[in-house]
């Protein structure tokens, strides 16, 4: 008789053991352990196959083998594809993470309405019904000729219709619903997920087919199961974005086929995901003017340079310890920046709350968006607004000096091309040729005092 029993199980690597610990002894990960129940011990997927690329196993010579077998599908979806490197590869597993209801599903039907007619497709949903997923085509206007639709969960059901199928990409609409009957723990579960995947994986691999799992993510925003399925995996890209919004940004995290700077950028829309070509333009629509506490920034994301509004409301509190929030910008960078600025110029921000945004949903990890936050902090600390038509960027150090940063042209080339004529830029970066740009204004900047220079100059 099976017995059901609870193990806990480390997120991270996936070692079990009947005890609760903090520390695994495994991967040395802290506070991974998840609860789980299970009837009977598991058998490990790599014990029952020992590579996932068996018959490889003879050493061969670089030059000796071609890439004959090595295909790239476009997915006709440009801003998909930018955030693929190319499109999908044959033989490769792509996770695609996001939260509930941000969009996935209709990202990849839209995908399958662009080359379903050309590739066979097979759409495995494990938590809609055929009626919805027609329902959702129908709105999408969506209707390929070799899109195979299965709903099931069990792994064994979905790989005997794949074998029968035989499709060039399957689609596995969510990882979280699929369960294997070799693992007894509930689907979602740790060891359900890693199981799973690991077939799947070993599918892609052996057969050629490219395979897109898709995966929820969980109250941290990481993706849900083991954190082991993200090394397993080619490429994992995230959908982000804010609900409310209608924009929505492709990420890859990781990609083994490209590179993992690119975002896509796309908009809900009642007919599915558009997408922007042109997403600065989208960031600034509705930009107010003559306000204090906005400034504009350009980052590049991968290749691309984009414009987006950094949004700052410094009010004063009588609290001892003040609130700092911050969205889209680091929170450490925005409690870096904030100290520069009361030491180098003596702004009293330990006496106010700080809330610091940026519009529509994107994150700005680079540096050179230092120099806008700053000066959207100082604009709103003392309220004159930034001048409507500049732009800055450049990273800042903590004596106050402004640093460098890469791709000059294209940030002034795309800042430019939005109405902005005052460039506000690292005194070493200013290019050879500034004082003949038609149309622009550069302002160079050493250290954090010319910053100041910039609100009384009209
Ligand atoms: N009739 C509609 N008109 C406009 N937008 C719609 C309509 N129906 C759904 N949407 C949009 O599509 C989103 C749901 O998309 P989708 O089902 O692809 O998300 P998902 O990421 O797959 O969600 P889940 O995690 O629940 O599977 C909704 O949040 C909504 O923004
Ligand atoms: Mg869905």
């Amino acid at each position: 008789m099976k017995s059901s029993k609870i193990v806990y199980v480390c997120s991270e690597c996936g070692y079990q053991t009947s005890k609760w610990m903090g520390k695994c002894p495994q991967c040395g990960a802290w506070n991974s352990f998840e609860e789980e129940e299970y009837h009977e011990a598991p058998k490990s997927i790599s014990a029952k196959k020992k590579s996932l690329l068996e018959g490889e196993e003879k050493a061969e010579k670089i030059g000796d083998f071609s890439l004959s077998d090595y295909v790239r599908h476009s997915t006709g979806i440009s801003e998909f594809d930018r955030v693929l490197g190319g499109g999908i590869v044959n033989g490769s597993v792509i996770l695609l993470a996001g939260e509930p209801g941000i969009g996935k599903s209709t990202l990849l039907l839209q995908l399958c309405g662009q080359i379903g007619d050309d590739c066979k497709i097979l759409y495995v949903s494990g938590e809609e019904s055929k009626t919805q997923l027609k329902m959702r085509a129908k709105r999408l206007d969506v209707n390929p000729s070799e899109l195979y639709i299965l709903t099931a969960a069990d792994v064994d059901v979905i790989l005997k219709e794949y074998d029968r199928i035989k499709p060039d990409i399957m689609i596995v609409d969510s990882i979280q619903t699929i369960y294997s009957d070799s693992s007894a723990s509930s689907s979602g579960s740790i060891t359900q997920v890693r199981e799973c995947s690991s077939l799947f994986i070993e599918k892609a691999k052996t057969d050629g087919a490219a395979i897109i799992i898709v995966g929820h993510v969980n109250k941290e925003g990481g993706i849900a199961g083991p954190k082991v399925l993200e090394h397993m995996v080619d490429a994992v890209i995230y959908f982000e974005g804010d609900r409310r919004q209608p924009h929505r940004i492709v990420r890859a995290i990781k990609n083994r086929f490209g590179s993992t700077n690119e975002i896509g950028v796309f908009e809900m829309c009642e007919t599915g995901l558009e997408e922007v070509a042109n997403p600065s333009a989208m960031l600034l629509e509705g930009r107010p003017k003559g306000v204090s506490g906005s400034c504009a920034v350009c980052v590049m994301e991968g290749s691309r340079p984009i414009i987006a509004e950094i949004q700052a409301l410094v009010t004063p509190t009588a609290f001892p310890s003040p609130r700092r929030t911050s969205n889209g910008i680091d929170y450490n960078r925005m409690c870096l920046l904030l100290a520069v600025l009361e030491k180098r110029l003596g702004l009293k921000f330990s006496s106010c709350d700080v809330y610091l945004n940026v519009i529509g949903g994107l994150r700005l990890d680079e540096p050179a968006v230092d120099a806008a936050t700053c000066l959207a902090l100082i604009s709103s600390i003392r309220d004159i607004p930034v001048p409507d038509d500049l732009i800055a960027f450049g990273e800042i150090g903590l004596s106050g000096e402004f640093r460098s940063v890469s791709s000059i042209d294209q940030r002034v080339n795309e800042a430019f091309r939005l109405g902005f004529t005052k460039i506000a830029m690292p005194k070493r970066s200013v290019p050879k040729n500034a004082g003949s740009l038609p149309g622009i204004d550069i302002v160079p900047l050493s250290g954090i005092f010319d910053a100041l220079t910039l609100f009384s100059k009209k």
